[in-house]
């Protein structure tokens, strides 16, 4: 049922970060396809979404009608195409699978929207990165199931309007800014997927452990969810490389003390921050005197590219209390200097005692 159309492009905007362990936007695996729930039942956290989400569906099959369009916005690594796949499959219809880097021309959306069935999905991963001329083509499909093509060139160019089935469109996007208000008006229902807590993700760990038959206790699984940055991504990545040291380093179940080594050895701390967060917060402590001090800035500092600090650290250092975004710039927080063991001078102290 699910068809994977042109995954070519996708996640080349991270290419800066491919090395890191906990990087949220490589290519899906076949082992992360094994470990993807199937249903919402299944599905272990985000709780709202998965409630509003069940019923959307069941009345969308009540009235024998496609669902509406779904925005789903969020982090990288929260599930948002399982989530796609697991309506699909509650559904009873088809999937295609493509993202918005992918589709290059008008054609190749007209080509993927003529070819959907009767409440099929389209899911457009990185929808925010659709081009304008592409994007155009999807308002009339979105609006009334045409699209327009265009026959010809010059003045015998002729405009056909061709009729679409029901389909129903699932965008997904890491940054809601980034969407053009057209784009973002069409869709019914927009769905926030948020970092999960450690409980959850423990439960995560352990599902997939069962599932890859990894012999795991509940302290080693909650030291992996508690590394994880409140991404499954990194958590069920986290799971097969402490296995290799629960293999060679143990007797081959993951313990706390496993969890910790394996970990600590991949640079991920306690609370999961990896060598890109620190530097991120060590830079704005010593460069910056903590900041206030602009994106550009501080990623012109580091090497990195503004868009990594911004999609892949700075949810997870906010979740923390370590980094605050103000109109004037990033700041640390006291939490921050604590954190990495750095003293506060005393010109932050009063300034810091407030956030
Ligand atoms: N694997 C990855 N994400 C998951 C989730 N939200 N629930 C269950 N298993 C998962």
């Amino acid at each position: 049922m699910i068809k994977n159309t042109d995954f070519e492009t996708y996640g080349d905007e991270f290419d800066g970060v491919a090395e890191r362990i906990v990087d949220k936007n490589e290519l899906e695996t076949d082992a992360d396809f094994s470990l993807r729930p199937k249903t919402l039942k299944e599905y272990i956290g985000q709780n709202k979404v998965k409630e509003n989400l069940a019923i959307y569906i069941e009345a969308a099959k009540r009235r024998g009608e496609a669902l509406d369009h779904v925005l789903l916005y969020g982090p990288p690594g929260l599930g948002k195409t399982t989530l796609a796949n697991i309506v699909s499959h509650e559904l009873g219809v088809n999937l295609r699978v493509t993202s918005g880097p992918a589709l290059e021309k008008g054609g190749d959306l007209v080509a993927l929207l003529t070819n959907l069935g009767e409440h099929d999905i389209l899911f457009i991963d990185e929808i925010h990165r659709l081009k304008k001329p592409v994007e155009e083509y999807l308002y009339p499909a979105l609006e009334d199931n045409t699209v327009d093509i265009i026959i010809g060139q010059g003045p015998s160019a002729q405009s056909i309007r061709v009729d679409l089935k029901h389909f129903t469109l699932i965008g997904a996007t890491t940054r809601m800014g980034q969407l053009s208000a057209p784009l973002r008006d069409r869709f019914g229902i927009v769905l926030h997927l948020e970092l999960y807590t450690v409980e959850q993700l423990t439960d995560i760990v352990r599902r997939s452990a069962a599932i890859l038959n990894i012999p795991i206790d509940i302290d080693g699984a909650t030291e992996i969810a508690r590394r994880s940055r409140g991404t499954p991504r990194i958590a069920n990545r986290f799971l097969r490389r402490v296995r290799d040291f629960a293999i060679v380093l143990g007797k081959g179940v993951i313990t706390f003390e496993i969890a910790k080594i394996a970990l600590e050895r991949l640079e991920v701390d306690y609370l999961g921050l990896d060598n890109l967060d620190r530097r991120l917060l060590t830079m704005l402590i010593k460069g910056y005197n903590g900041g206030p001090v602009g994106l550009s800035t501080l990623s012109a500092a580091i090497g990195e590219e503004a868009i990594t600090l911004e999609d892949v650290c700075e949810p997870f250092l906010m979740q923390l209390g370590f980094l605050a975004r103000t109109p004037q710039g990033r700041c640390a927080t006291l939490l921050a200097y604590k954190h990495l063991n750095i003293e506060i001078p005393d010109s932050k102290q009063l300034v810091l005692g407030d956030m």
